[in-house]
């Protein structure tokens, strides 16, 4: 159990121990805030970045989801606000980036798509907005929502549909929560690509380079301190949705 005071804020990542999400949690955890950490199946780097945390005097607990279970992803916030009392800020950015366009991709992987992208998302905004006063939601969105292009149907459909779930939150939620979302362009190679997947991405990008996992971070403190943003979908992609 952490001995953090009421006073310190709380930030829940989704999808926290690895790659984006784990930047995310380090640069929170580094402005102040308690880290709830989530995480499903890597139990080893979520121990060790919340080992990192720990190390420069930050709080951080482990919160371990499946993500496709309603059931368990409708105790997630209750759980965190038993252990932390409160809950300031929700990032929602666990994500299953499967290729596959409509006629190839199966309907169990849109299914998975739905439940990782917008019924998570959509339980964890729920019960944050019915359980805490005030706070604010961060969506993890796609730069790609702005196009339509047919590699990853069933993760660009639910991405969009995310975007505008977004929206929709903004508007109900108001004026107690803030619902923003950042829309990355190319920033890490899916787990397992060869090494030139961002090479090729970055190439197609009027920056004419990938971004980083600072970049996001810096997204999302950018919509953090802004008090005055709500329902905006920041893109963070060198460009690459104005093509
Ligand atoms: N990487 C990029 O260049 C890029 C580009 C555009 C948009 N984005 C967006 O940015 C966000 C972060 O990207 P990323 O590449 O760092 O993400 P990622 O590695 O693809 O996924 C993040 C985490 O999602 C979690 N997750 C997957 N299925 C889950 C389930 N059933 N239950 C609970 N958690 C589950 C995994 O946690 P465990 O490992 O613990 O299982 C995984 O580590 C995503 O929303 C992605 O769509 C990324």
């Amino acid at each position: 159990m952490t001995r953090t005071k009421k006073t310190v804020p709380v930030a829940l990542i989704t999808g926290g121990a690895k790659r984006i999400g784990k930047a995310i949690a380090i640069r929170l955890a580094n402005r102040g805030y308690a880290i709830a950490l989530h995480y499903h199946s890597s139990k080893a780097e979520a121990s060790a970045t919340a080992r990192r945390i720990r190390q420069r005097q930050g709080h951080c607990e482990l919160f371990c989801c499946d993500l496709s279970d309603p059931a368990a992803v409708c105790s997630l916030i209750k759980s965190v606000l038993k252990t932390f009392s409160r809950l300031d800020i929700l990032i929602n950015n666990a994500s299953v980036f499967k290729p596959g366009p409509l006629k190839d991709a199966r309907v169990s992987e849109l299914d998975r798509s739905y439940a990782i992208h917008l019924r998570a998302p959509y339980i964890l905004m729920q019960e944050f907005a019915s359980l805490q006063k005030r706070g604010q939601i961060i969506n993890i969105l796609d730069t790609k929502i702005s196009q339509n292009a047919v590699t990853h149907v069933p993760y660009l459909l639910f991405k969009k549909a995310l975007a505008d779930l977004t929206r929709l939150a903004a508007v109900e939620l108001a004026p107690a929560f803030r619902v923003n979302g950042v829309c990355p362009g190319p920033i890490l190679a899916p787990e397992g690509k060869i090494s030139d997947y961002l090479k090729n991405a970055a190439r197609t990008v009027p920056l004419q380079k990938s971004g980083s996992p600072e970049d996001i971070c810096d997204a999302v403190e950018m919509l953090i301190d802004h008090n005055y943003m709500t329902g905006q979908l920041l893109f963070e992609d060198g460009g690459a949705h104005l093509l």
